[in-house]
């Protein structure tokens, strides 16, 4: 299997210029690796990710790396494991064939939701991020990455997409809207989302009871007017179906959604459906259906390092 083509029309750029110009590996996010190439004319690279009989993986660079900056895409979705693998034997190979730097998008980034430490349950970040961090990646991107805080110990640009999606939900959904947080982790890309439409921020309160069952707590909450519900993830819809709910019943009239990764598991876009959301957006750290929103522009500006 081929990853990445050339398939742009080559700029000219003089030696100077073309220096500043990092090389994209398009990895599992190709898409995202060809969008950011049309913006900043970077270079895309071909590479060779392929499967021996036995199962082992094969990768190969068919552009020369020596010099370059490589930039690899990957969103961790599907099949995170394998994604993670990927890199690590990208990025490696970068450097045995005389990268000068190795850099990592991660548009989407899974493993960032289980964190609490319970005796005899792993925490996998910690074991992703000494992996990433042993092959010497300086620096990685992340587009409204769960944890607040830097754990990869290297550069981190955590970027948002929240802009971006309160735009789309005022031209698309509705000119005037309360935002609501479906859970106390929310708040903070329902915030930044809100001082894009200037709209109330209300916060609810959520239980999780298992991977796909979540309680959000029934506030007395009166609504009136058109309600987003903002989230960084939709995975099976559990919490955004169970806020739509909450807000349904709290008089709202309409009830839409916004996330940044739209993860959509099984058969969470029925879900949401059901529940009554009029309409999803999310951006395209994930491709889905409901990826209207491009972060692409957000990522270009940052690689200009
Ligand atoms: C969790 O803290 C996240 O921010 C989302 O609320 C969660 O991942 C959504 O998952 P689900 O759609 O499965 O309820």
């Amino acid at each position: 299997m081929f990853r990445g083509m050339i398939i742009l029309p080559m700029t000219i750029f003089t030696s100077d210029q073309r220096k500043y110009m990092p090389l994209l590996v398009a990895g599992t996010n190709g898409v995202m690796a060809l969008k950011i190439a049309k913006i900043t004319g970077s270079p895309i690279c071909y590479s060779q990710i392929d499967r021996y009989p036995d199962g082992e993986k094969y990768f190969r660079f068919a552009c020369d790396v020596r010099g370059e900056d490589v930039v690899i895409f990957n969103s961790m979705h599907p099949n995170p494991d394998e994604i993670l693998f990927e890199t690590i034997l990208i990025a490696e190979t970068a450097y045995q064939s005389g990268a000068e730097s190795v850099s990592c998008v991660f548009p989407y980034f899974a493993y960032a939701r289980s964190t609490e430490k319970v005796r005899g349950e792993a925490t996998p970040i910690h074991s992703i991020v000494k992996m990433l961090r042993n092959t010497g990646i300086r620096r990685i991107y992340t587009v409204d990455f769960h944890l607040q805080e830097n754990v990869f110990g290297v550069e981190h640009h955590d970027l948002s997409g929240m802009e971006k999606l309160a735009e789309y939900c005022l031209e698309e959904f509705s000119d005037s809207f309360t935002v609501i947080a479906p859970d106390e982790k929310a708040v903070y890309w329902a915030k930044r989302f809100a001082r894009k439409t200037d709209s109330e921020v209300i916060a609810l309160r959520k239980i999780r009871i298992d991977a796909e069952n979540v309680i959000v707590d029934p506030v007395r909450l009166e609504l009136e007017g058109d309600v987003v519900i903002v989230d960084n993830i939709i995975s099976t819809g559990g919490t955004v179906c169970q806020a739509a709910r909450i807000a349904k019943k709290a008089g709202c009239r309409r009830v839409f959604a916004a996330c940044t990764h739209a993860i959509l598991a099984g058969d969470a876009m029925m879900r949401i459906l059901e529940s009554g959301i009029e309409d999803v957006v999310a951006t395209d750290t994930i491709l889905s259906p409901v990826s209207h929103v491009s972060v692409a522009e957000t990522i270009a500006a940052a690689l200009n390092f």
